[in-house]
């Protein structure tokens, strides 16, 4: 194509571009004249806010509750890493680390049947000791009468999109570690130390605190009690009302008192 009728084309594409960028600009000074007189978008701020706080009034106490922590916190979502419901509380030592990836939610869970969990009125407790350690590795809900109590020097992690469903007891004395997806049910009692001594017919003293690791979906079912120094493999099952004291295989479902593993290759879902 001769070089002349090139031209006209690249001068069209020229005049469009600059008429867009006079259109936009006109536009966006508009918009900032109707900013600069501000009613209409904090009044639109205000009804939002108003609107969410009848919707959820615990939006309130949340917020208070964030901001308040946020100097002992360490989040990468600000202003809002803590949802808490009205009966939750949290209490850190002074030099206790508290970590949340993306958010945590305290004391509200909605199950299928019934509404935030059960007896939606129990508190839920989480406390940290001397220097202890709670990592919330993503969005953690814990429901009404969770309680996760982590002891002095005792470090705590919680993974992804877990969700532990009402009266579930967590006690930390040196390390325990739960994995992304997994789904605790109701009153399930999780322990590292059996809290008092036992000593042998040599007078020895037996350990009595040894680390808990939980892999990644995982589904602990209700009133299960998992005892110190257990691994429980990835996507493994526990049944209702057992007590794990002895190592539990990736996909492994396991039953009987104490638990063993009845069935392997097992899959579940949420
Ligand atoms: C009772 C207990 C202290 C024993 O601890 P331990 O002496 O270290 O016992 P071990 O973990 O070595 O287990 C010994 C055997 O007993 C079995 N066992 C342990 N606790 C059991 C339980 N609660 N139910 C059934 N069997 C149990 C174990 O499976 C193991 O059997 P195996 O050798 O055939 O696998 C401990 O198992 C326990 O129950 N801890 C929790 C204590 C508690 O409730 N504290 C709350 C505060 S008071």
């Amino acid at each position: 194509m001769p070089k002349g009728e090139d031209r006209p084309l690249i001068d069209d594409k020229k005049k469009r571009s600059a008429a867009n960028n006079r259109a936009n600009f006109r536009s966006r000074k508009i918009n900032e004249t109707t900013s600069h007189v501000g009613r209409p978008n904090r009044l639109w701020t205000l009804i939002r806010v108003f609107r969410a706080v009848l919707r959820d009034p615990c939006i309130v106490l949340s917020y208070w509750k964030s901001w308040r922590l946020l100097p002992r916190l360490e989040a990468n979502r600000k202003p809002l890493p803590i949802f808490v419901d009205w009966h939750s509380r949290v209490t850190l030592a002074d030099n206790a680390r508290f970590r949340i990836r993306k958010h945590f939610v305290i004391g509200r869970f909605d199950t299928q049947i019934g509404q935030n969990g059960q007896e939606g009125l129990d508190r839920a407790v989480v406390q940290l000791g001397s220097r202890a350690e709670l990592n919330i590795d993503g969005n953690v809900v814990i429901g009404p009468g969770v309680r996760l109590l982590v002891g002095p020097e005792a470090v705590l992690t919680i993974g992804d999109f877990t969700r532990i469903t009402s009266n579930t007891r967590i006690f930390v004395k040196r390390k325990i570690s739960i994995g992304s997806h997994c789904q605790i049910s109701w009153d399930v009692q999780i322990m590292d130390t059996d809290f008092h001594k036992i000593f042998d017919e040599q007078d020895h003293l037996k350990p009595n605190t040894k680390p808990i690791t939980i892999g990644d979906h995982v589904w602990v079912g209700s009133r299960v009690v998992i005892l110190k120094g257990v691994t429980i493999g990835d996507s493994a099952v526990i049944a209702a009302g057992r007590i794990v004291t002895r190592d539990v295989p990736a996909r492994g479902l396991v039953a009987g008192n104490p638990a063993r593993v009845i069935c392997t290759n097992i899959k579940w879902e949420p």
